[in-house]
Formats: C-alpha cells, structure tokens, sequence
C-alpha cells in the first residue's frame, strides 16, 4: 500500500501565498512512487491549484502523478437549495481526489455529528472521491456504526487525538499502535492516517505504524512539509 502524506491547510492561506507555496514545493519535492501527497485546501483555492498543478511546466510529470487535491469539508446534501454549501456537484471539473470529513474543529466548532459526517462521506463516495473519516477514539465506534463495512472499505480513516492537534505534543508512535487496531477492528482493513503535532524530527517513528499522516501547522512552509515527506520515507 502507497503512504498517503495529507497536508491540511485548514483555513489558511491567499491564492498568491497558496500559488507561492506550490512554486517553491515544485523545487523542493523530489517525488516517491511509494507515496501520494494530498494537500488538502479550503474550497476557494481549489481551481487555481488545480490550474497550476495541470498546467505550470515547473511541475514535473512525476510530481503530477504523485499529487492530489483534497478539500476540507464537503456539504452532507447533493446540489439544489442549500445556500452556502459546497456540493459534489460543485466541484466536478476540479481534480478532487479526497475529501477530510468530520475533522474535530469541524465537529467542534461546527458541531457536526457522526450522522453528518456519514452523510458526507456518501456525497463523496457518490463521485468517486475517497472520504478522509477523521475521529478520535472515544466516537470511533459509534462513527463506524454509522455505515456499512462496504462503504467503510472505499475511506481513508484518519486517527486524530485531540490532545495532539495543534498543541505541539504528539501522541507517540507506541501509543497510535493499539488505536489502529481498534479502527482496523472496527472499520476494516481500510488505509489509516495519524495526524497531531507531527514535524519533521518525528515522522519517521510512524513509518510502518501508520499508512500515512495528516499534517497541519508544518504543512504550512513546504520545507518543513518536505522534511516530513522525507522522513516518513520506508
Ligand atoms: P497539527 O494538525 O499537525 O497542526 O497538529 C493536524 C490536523 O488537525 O489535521
């Protein structure tokens, strides 16, 4: 299985500082045929990365084929009367290959609910793009209940301690192990990401524990994005 190394932008950055990021992530990244690199970006920034990644010559062939867009959210409901809301339908043209679902600032803030985040992994699983089902492991089981092993076998499930979000103190590699366990024993054998204050000096530790990791505040400078990419290398 292809590691899977999922920058989440979160609700940051201008199109010039997103146009500026990818020039400088196109000199610095020499792409792995072992791993896929999403970048997962906020809605308004999709068509002008999609354009660059298509069509800029100083993205190479194999940068292209080793890269994906993601988006952060997705709407629970198909396109029609929902103001606001960014559907599937929305997005068709884009080259939108993943989608976060249900990451915790958005069950926090947004006060999203395991339903809802069902509902959003089957507007995404409706036109092939593949759902990244964050949870944290006191809702994992009541998420999984949510939909059948079927569905659950098309995700990508992201394992994301709140604890470790954002706050600098990641949930070591010992620790992440029996989590995935429990995910795989409750989602299937479905590919499982781990995201919370990774960096560069540490990703090598989840190399072989996880499939892939769901980068955030690091992610924001592609040097220090780059390191991870690196490092997390088998
Ligand atoms: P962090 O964020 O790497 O800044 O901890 C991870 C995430 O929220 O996906």
């Amino acid at each position: 299985m292809s590691q899977l190394i999922i920058a989440n932008w979160k609700s940051n950055m201008s199109q010039a500082q997103a146009l500026a990021w990818l020039e400088s992530w196109a000199k610095v990244w020499q792409p792995d045929a072992d791993q896929t690199v999403v970048l997962a970006v906020p809605f308004t920034l999709v068509g002008a990365l999609d354009w660059f990644t298509a069509h800029q010559t100083q993205f190479s062939a194999e940068q292209q084929a080793a890269f994906k867009l993601a988006v952060q959210d997705l709407s629970p409901f198909p396109a029609g009367a929902y103001t606001g809301a960014i559907t599937t339908e929305n997005l068709q043209g884009f080259a939108v290959k993943y989608a976060l679902v249900g990451h915790s600032e958005r069950r926090r803030y947004f006060h999203e609910t395991n339903q809802e985040v069902a509902n959003k992994v089957e507007q995404a699983l409706a036109v092939g793009i593949t759902p990244v089902v964050c949870v944290d492991r006191d809702y994992l089981t009541s998420q999984a209940a949510t939909l059948s092993s079927k569905e659950w076998a098309k995700c990508v499930i992201a394992y994301e301690p709140l604890e470790a979000i954002g706050t600098g103190s990641r949930q070591p590699a010992a620790e992440v192990e029996p989590v995935v366990a429990e995910i795989k024993a409750q989602f299937g054998q479905v590919p499982v990401v781990y995201g919370g204050s990774v960096d560069a000096d540490s990703a090598a530790e989840y190399v072989g524990v996880v499939d892939g990791l769901l980068v955030g505040g690091q992610s924001l400078k592609p040097d220090s994005f780059n390191g991870i990419v690196k490092n997390f290398r088998k």
